[in-house]
């Protein structure tokens, strides 16, 4: 699958955000080393520290149906759900992204005039943690 179709899947994941708070709506699309697509949205709570991003709503996912190895993910997110700037992934998504990546992860972003970056967990979380 292309970047440009993954994008694609996480721009429609998206539309299922739930973010009656912040009203910023994000969606992603996890690929598996299967071969498998994962995708994801923001769930908000009331309780704001329950929400959970698309990135591990889309990883939690995956692991919980048996993949632990994944090869990219494709993320956009905007303020009610248009698309302006590159959506990058928070601190806590970088890390638990970490747990089942290896340093070629590539994490695929999109801004609003379709200007597409490819970069890798590595850049975006050098030097992380684990056991
Ligand atoms: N959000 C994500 O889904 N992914 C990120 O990497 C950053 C933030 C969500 C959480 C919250 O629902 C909204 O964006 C505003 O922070």
């Amino acid at each position: 699958m292309t970047n440009t179709a993954l994008l694609e899947l996480a721009e429609q994941a998206m539309q299922y955000a739930y973010a009656p708070y912040s009203g910023f709506k994000v969606g992603a699309a996890l690929v598996g080393k299967s071969g498998t697509v994962y995708t994801g949205c923001n769930v908000e709570n009331a309780s704001f520290g329950v929400t959970n991003c698309a990135e591990r709503t889309a990883l939690f996912k995956a692991v919980s149906e048996g993949e632990r190895e994944f090869t990219r993910i494709a993320i956009v997110g905007g303020k009610d759900g248009v698309i302006t700037d590159y959506c990058y992934p928070c601190g806590i998504c970088r890390q638990a992204l970490s747990e089942f990546t290896d340093i070629r992860f590539e994490v695929i972003l999109k801004d609003g005039a379709d200007n597409i970056i490819s970069t890798t967990l590595n850049d975006l979380l050098p030097e992380s943690f684990n056991l």
